[in-house]
């Protein structure tokens, strides 16, 4: 089948790599000669593993093309996805001007019959609007060309975005058109043949569906920190607790990690969204309104452990810092909770040197040098000289480091974990004082 894909970012990237790898032509279309460019050449602007091999292999067996001809686009595909940015305005409503952009282009050049696949995380109501545009546009052309507009709005996770593409636990079609919905159907048999994992539902709920699965994720990380908070002062371990809730398949074991907040270009986003959404449509949701704050405020706790373990004395300090990213193998930094702290002790006063085995390029685009930052190659180099460790990312690397060369290379012997990597015994017996999320009393 022929598809048409506009945004070549994350989500555009690797829903065109995938349908080409199962025997689809895709062409990607995007507004960035230079992105495009690179593409061309085989070169991924974004870290995402496997996807450039994907993307080479797929372009070379001719099933994978680049453009920045919207016409060329709207010629190739019946299926015409939008994939691109749904950044958050100032009031954390999703901005959809990019969307819209492309529902114009591709209603400006369109002569036949075309289905228009919303795949960004856009909010309820969207389709209605892109429906709208493409109709306005359409009526101002004297053009009477028949469409479709279809919600699939994608669950991938960074770092195992192509294994959640091609082995998904779920394909969500909204749409109001049952003949649509067949050829949806067909276009993802290949990812979902041995188990019918496809969900026909209407335009709206397959449009709140996506913002209601982020949010229950969401929800239940910052439950745990919240608990976690609660354990430190009662002097409770959330690690067992965490084992002994999730041993409930109710509950389940799964995204029940407290840590240092959530991060990246999706939960936030999409939590200050659907509470905005809600307030929109004249509820207030309050649940939402608690995620977020439990979240903002989670993001200050290694910040906060610091400042009391130091008696507030940070000025002149230097910390080492293991993990930039906002989870492990991706270099993406949206929204990280190494951010905040960096920040944090950069005006406090503090230096920070730090490691990541794949974001420092990313770390220096967002912050550029500066002399309270050294980004270091390796996560041993950056405890030289340092008054303290501190892990915000819990790449595999840091999980079984080589204690003793921690302790002689930092100044004092102390460790800030804010993703419960170690036993806290452990660390004790070997000297380290070690502090981490929800475990026990320790400031
Ligand atoms: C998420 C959703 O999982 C995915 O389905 C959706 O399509 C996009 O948003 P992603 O943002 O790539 O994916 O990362 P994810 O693995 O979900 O992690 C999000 C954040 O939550 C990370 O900062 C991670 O460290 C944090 N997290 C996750 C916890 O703090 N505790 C957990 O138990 C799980």
């Amino acid at each position: 089948m022929k598809v048409t894909i506009y945004g070549s970012g994350y989500v555009g990237l690797v829903t065109g790599a995938c349908l080409a790898e199962v025997g689809n032509h895709v062409l990607c279309v995007d507004v960035d000669p230079d992105k495009i460019d690179r593409l061309n050449r085989g070169e991924v602007p974004i870290y995402e593993p496997g996807l450039e091999a994907m993307v080479t292999e797929n372009t070379q067996a001719g099933r994978l093309a680049f453009t920045l001809d919207p016409a060329e686009g709207v010629r190739h595909g019946l299926f015409q996805f939008i994939a691109v940015g749904t950044p958050p305005d100032e009031d954390g409503s999703a901005d959809l001007r990019h969307v819209l952009a492309v529902a114009r282009t591709v209603a400006e050049h369109m002569d036949e019959y075309r289905i228009v696949v919303n795949k960004s995380t856009v909010p309820v109501g969207t389709a209605d609007r892109v429906r709208e545009a493409i109709r306005d546009i359409l009526q101002g052309r004297g053009a009477q060309v028949d469409f479709d507009v279809v919600s699939n709005p994608e669950f991938l996770k960074e770092g195992a975005a192509l294994d959640d593409f091609m082995k998904p636990d779920r394909v969500i079609v909204g749409t109001d058109n049952p003949r649509t919905g067949e050829l949806m159907r067909a276009l993802y048999a290949p990812f979902t043949r041995n188990h019918d994992r496809m969900l026909l539902m209407d335009i709206r709920s397959a449009e709140l569906t996506k913002y209601a699965a982020n949010a229950m994720l969401a929800t239940k990380i910052s439950f745990m920190n919240e608990l976690a908070n609660l354990a430190e002062r009662l002097g409770a371990d959330i690690e067992d607790v965490r084992q002994g809730i999730g041993s409930d398949p109710r509950i389940g074991y799964h995204f029940i990690y407290p840590g240092c907040g959530y991060g990246g270009s999706c939960f936030p986003k999409d939590v200050k969204a659907l509470e905005r959404t809600a307030r929109q449509a004249g509820f207030e949701a309050r649940l939402l309104t608690a995620v977020e704050e439990v979240n903002e405020r989670q993001k200050e706790r290694l910040f906060q452990k610091l400042h009391s373990h130091f008696g507030g004395d940070l000025k002149g300090r230097t910390i080492a810092l293991w993990g930039l990213a906002f989870k492990p193998n991706t270099d993406d930094m949206r929204e990280a909770s190494s951010r905040r702290l960096m920040e944090a002790l950069w005006a406090a006063g503090a230096r920070v040197r730090a490691h990541d085995p794949v974001a420092m390029e990313e770390c220096t685009h967002i912050y550029g040098h500066r002399d309270d930052l050294v980004l270091c190659d390796d996560h041993e180099q950056a405890l030289e000289g340092a008054d303290a460790l501190v892990i915000v990312t819990e790449w595999n690397v840091f999980r079984s480091p080589d204690f003793e060369r921690i302790r002689k290379a930092l100044k004092q012997p102390v460790i800030f974990d804010g993703r419960n990597l170690y036993e806290p015994r452990h660390m004790e017996d070997m000297g380290f004082a070690y502090y981490a999320i929800g475990r026990g009393r320790r400031d």
